[in-house]
């Protein structure tokens, strides 16, 4: 029994969030119900209600309650005691009910300036019960939530307390006209030095179910991940299939630094065996049976975890907002007794589609709908870990990843009769979900292409007598001079290296840039000669899926007849193994974009590319001063 740990810690509410203008944001009241939570919580001890069984079935409420501030829609509902124990959980645990998305929100208040300060540091935390360095956004991880509204103006300053560079991305968002304030390192900045700062400063122009999360190097596994949503008027068209709105961070996760684990991956003979995960979290927390460590593992256990829970009330509607903020694992969700539905992927808004399992790779949202209309008591919520799609297994990860949706306000282990998980069989390969079950809501015909790259996807021992990963015969190493500012340089010179149509050879050997001048239409035809499957990331961009296989090649006597009426459109999909896809998109959006496999040991083994766009537009840039200071503060 370790109640002390349930009832002590300091958890606090912490708010990135500070309007400069006048917004409809509400501030968050999170420990209304404390008192009735630790009342709850010790009543729970008391009458041993499945607490303190072990360590692989201690529990403590963390998942999303509903009310805890006072402006939900429907305080009344039976949701309303949320066991908020924010004040038990250790103060680098982010309190989940921070991801609830609060439904006053106003998606029509006029664009305004919002500012979040982001400060990133090391600290030692054990989100599944062993220590570890955990790299966390204002002391806490998983990051705060950045929730904003198409058209405002975002202000995030960046400060940077590790002893290591760092940067954030904004993935999945267009950064037309603002390129510099993509967050890449190596490619449009170079990282924010220790102890220096860096303001990102841009206009969202979309909306939708979106992430953030460092792009220096594999950095972002070790916790530098948060949700950023975009609401829009535009919403309310879906808002009445949902009575409450929820981000759940799905992650695979590791006991050890990425910077430990990354130089057994690039060994020499390794095989491009990937560093596996050692379990999978929910909100940021799971259990792990420590046991499973020999006693000289030099691992500590910290008894402190948790699993996350889900507060449902009898008849309400749900939207989870899944997002996969992990390096290697594709998850396959489901939620026992429940089908779901699916209405988003990465921020496009699709027509409805039910199903029992939804596959999300690496860097994938998807926004599901399921209604809470089964007999009131606790079922599981299922991420299962593919492990399938590893090159290996590792003996201490249970790929059984879960929350606990509850119907009664419980934190009890699911009755095994009455929550059951779906008969039919888990996927064997890390597939996405067939393109022809994804039709946007909004149709968005394909434009006829202009333009056509094939590439090739491969692993090879290059003469780094490393394993790297190759784009046709390029394997990315981040250069010191970002792409970017190299570009912009090179345009001001009139050195027509820089802007010559196709394949550039105004960068070094490690740069695979294909230069796109003027607008066109481009589509990519990827081809992968590897056995895993690979999560692609346009940035910048969205793209339509013309085509896509999971073996064979492309039939180029198809493509005068590819559909172009309503191709699914997102920004990361997965290549199958040994599999290929044909994606299109507009080069419209002036800057240099990162197309790159999202698994953080592949992109840092080499698997990223660039294509450099409207160099008509690019020649009149003056990158501004503190974007270029970056690269000197050496
Ligand atoms: Cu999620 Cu290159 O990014």
């Amino acid at each position: 029994m370790k109640e002390d740990e349930l009832l002590h810690g300091g958890g606090q509410t912490q708010e990135a969030e500070k309007p400069l203008a006048t917004t409809t944001r509400k501030s968050r009241k999170p420990f209304l119900f404390i008192g009735t939570a630790i009342i709850f919580v010790v009543l729970a001890l008391a009458l041993g209600l499945g607490l303190g069984l072990g360590l692989k079935h201690k529990k403590a409420s963390v998942g999303g309650g509903h009310s805890s501030n006072g402006t939900s829609p429907n305080p009344t509902n039976g949701t309303g005691e949320s066991p908020d124990i924010s004040e038990n959980i250790p103060s680098w645990r982010r309190n989940p009910l921070e991801y609830n998305l609060d439904m006053s929100w106003d998606i029509n208040a006029a664009p305004t300036t919002r500012v979040f300060n982001l400060t990133v540091s090391e600290i030692q935390a054990a989100p599944d019960g062993i220590l570890r360095p955990l790299l966390v956004i204002n002391g806490q991880f998983p990051g705060p939530l950045i929730r904003v509204n198409q058209g405002d103006r975002v202000l995030i300053n960046v400060t940077n307390q590790l002893s290591n560079g760092t940067s954030m991305h904004w993935h999945g968002l267009y950064q037309n006209g603002t390129n510099w304030m993509d967050g890449t390192v190596g490619v449009t900045q170079c990282a924010i030095p220790p102890s220096d700062s860096f303001l990102y400063n841009f206009t969202v122009e979309q909306f939708g179910t979106y992430w953030y999360h460092s792009h220096f190097a594999t950095q972002y596994t070790d916790g530098l991940v948060g949700p950023f949503i975009v609401h829009s008027p535009e919403e309310s068209k879906i808002q009445e299939m949902y009575d409450y709105d929820q981000v759940v961070l799905l992650q695979d996760y590791y006991h050890n630094l990425s910077t430990t684990l990354l130089p057994g991956y690039l060994a020499s003979g390794n095989e491009n065996a990937e560093p596996l995960p050692d379990n999978g979290l929910i909100q940021g927390t799971n259990f792990f049976n420590c046991s499973s460590y020999p006693p000289d593992s030099g691992y500590i256990c910290d008894q402190n975890s948790t699993r996350a829970i889900f507060n449902v009330a009898q008849g309400k509607r749900y939207r989870f907002r899944l997002i996969n903020t992990g390096a290697f694992g594709e998850f396959q969700v489901s939620i026992d007794n429940h089908t779901i539905q699916v209405i988003e992927a990465d921020a496009t808004l699709v027509q409805p589609v039910t199903v029992s399992r939804l596959p999300i790779h690496i860097a994938q949202r998807y926004s599901i709908l399921f209604h809470a209309n089964q007999t009131a008591t606790n079922y599981w919520f299922r991420a299962h870990m593919n492990d399938l799609c590893f090159s290996a297994e590792n003996p201490v990860l249970d790929t059984d990843v879960r929350a606990l949706v509850t119907y009664t306000n419980s934190t009890s282990d699911p009755n095994p009769t009455q929550s059951v998980d779906w008969s039919y069989a888990l996927d064997a390969s890390c597939e996405d979900l067939s393109t022809s079950d994804l039709v946007p809501y909004d149709p968005l015909p394909a434009p006829q292409v202009d333009i056509t790259y094939p590439i090739e996807v491969s692993f090879q021992i290059g003469n780094y007598a490393l394993d790297r990963a190759y784009i046709n015969s390029t394997t990315w190493v981040p250069p010191t001079v970002p792409t970017l500012n190299q570009a912009v340089a090179g345009l001001h010179a009139n050195d027509a290296n820089f802007s010559t149509s196709g394949v550039s050879t105004a960068f070094s050997a490690s740069q695979l840039v294909v230069d796109v001048p003027t607008y066109k239409v481009v589509d990519v035809l990827i081809n992968s000669l590897d056995e895993g499957a690979h999560p692609f990331h346009l940035h910048g961009h969205q793209f339509w899926i013309m085509a896509s296989g999971s073996r064979g090649d492309f039939e180029w006597n198809s493509y005068p007849t590819l559909n172009l009426t309503n191709p699914m459109r997102r920004d990361t999909l997965t290549v199958d193994a040994f599999g290929w896809a044909l994606i299109r998109f507009k080069a419209d959006n002036p800057g240099l974009w990162a197309l790159h496999c999202h698994i953080s040991w592949h992109m840092e083994a080499g698997l990223l590319m660039q294509f450099q766009t409207r160099d008509d537009i690019m020649e009149g840039w003056t990158l501004p001063s503190d974007v270029l200071a970056l690269c000197d503060a050496k």
